[in-house]
């Protein structure tokens, strides 16, 4: 196990899970937070920064933020307002932001506390994957100041927003072509395992009577979230972000395989599929991705409502 504090950059798009990621990143001892860096992807890149911006004012999240790309690397941005909102981030209302935008870009943003880190950094990136894939080009002599990727996309048996393809991945496939092909070691929490990390009503409850701002507010981003996906016949709120965070905080509450992982970046039907080697095939492949599958829910909820207790107000 790497020794704690993980430094670490955070590229997102938030969002709901996106903000609770970030409430997790904070809130860990086990993690240091370096910088910010947002994607357009749940909403315009402008909202998804703003959102940011709104979500390290509430929690204090005092690092640098950076606005990323607002494109794809091919095509147009695909966006999320039946789940997240017009504003992506849609329910509580949120203080306006304190927190200034950096001058420099994602990419820039993301080299420069990379260089200036003296240990490897991990990336947690939780939309497409346009900024880490743009760094990778930008920047090939830091890639062995990259600790790890741990990542939330695709999903090895079935999308969600295509049949084949999970959001993330299908927003901006070649850019998730370039990060799994990188050579840089990927901890890839998809479907697979978001999906199991199911949120309940009560367990909304529990956070809610924990009491304080950060409690309320995360409450509220629940209720929303659990309320879009009931409607669609969920059990639960899947709380797909928050895992690529857990993950690196406590390992132990996750199951972790080798694989080897492809995008699929063309296609009539699986453009964006995350293609898994299953057992007998994965001979002829090196693994090239740690591949997150099964969680200890009630483990990753209590470190959840431990989190949301932690900042005291
Ligand atoms: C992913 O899509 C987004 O809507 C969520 O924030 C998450 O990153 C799940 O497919
Ligand atoms: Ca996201």
């Amino acid at each position: 196990m790497e020794p704690f504090p993980i430094p670490v950059v955070c590229d997102c798009d938030p969002g709901h899970d996106d903000a609770i990621m970030l409430l997790l990143a904070k809130a860990s001892p086990r993690l240091r937070v370096l910088a910010v860096t947002t994607s357009c992807g749940n909403q315009t890149i402008e909202k998804t920064t703003w959102n940011a911006r709104r979500i390290c004012t509430l929690l204090g999240l005092e690092a640098p933020i950076a606005m990323g790309a607002a494109k794809p690397l091919c095509g147009q941005p695909i966006t999320a307002p039946n789940i997240h909102g017009q504003s992506g981030l849609d329910g509580p209302r949120l203080p306006e932001p304190r927190l200034p935008l950096s001058a420099l870009t994602a990419v820039e943003l993301t080299a420069k506390v990379i260089s200036e880190c003296s240990e490897p950094v991990t990336i947690i990136s939780t939309g497409p994957l346009t900024n880490t894939a743009c760094f990778l080009l930008a920047h090939p002599e830091l890639k062995p100041r990259i600790r790890q990727i741990s990542l939330m996309g695709g999903g090895l048996a079935h999308g969600n927003w295509t049949p084949a393809a999970e959001f993330n991945i299908l927003v901006d496939p070649e850019a998730a072509d370039i990060v799994f092909r990188s050579g840089v070691p990927i901890l890839m929490s998809g479907l697979d395992v978001t999906l199991k990390a199911l949120i309940t009503e009560a367990d909304i409850a529990r956070i809610r009577a924990i009491g304080g701002e950060i409690s309320r507010v995360t409450a509220e981003w629940l209720d929303y979230f659990y309320v879009f996906h009931k409607g669609i016949g969920y059990a639960g709120a899947p709380l797909h972000d928050p895992c690529a965070a857990a993950v690196l905080i406590r390992p132990e509450l996750f199951d972790i395989r080798p694989m080897h992982v492809e995008i699929e970046t063309g296609g009539e039907f699986c453009r964006g599929a995350t293609v898994g080697a299953l057992p007998g095939v994965e001979d002829e492949y090196a693994p090239n991705v740690r591949c997150v599958m099964g969680l200890d829910r009630e483990g990753f909820v209590d470190l959840l409502c431990e989190a949301v207790a932690s900042y005291g107000y």
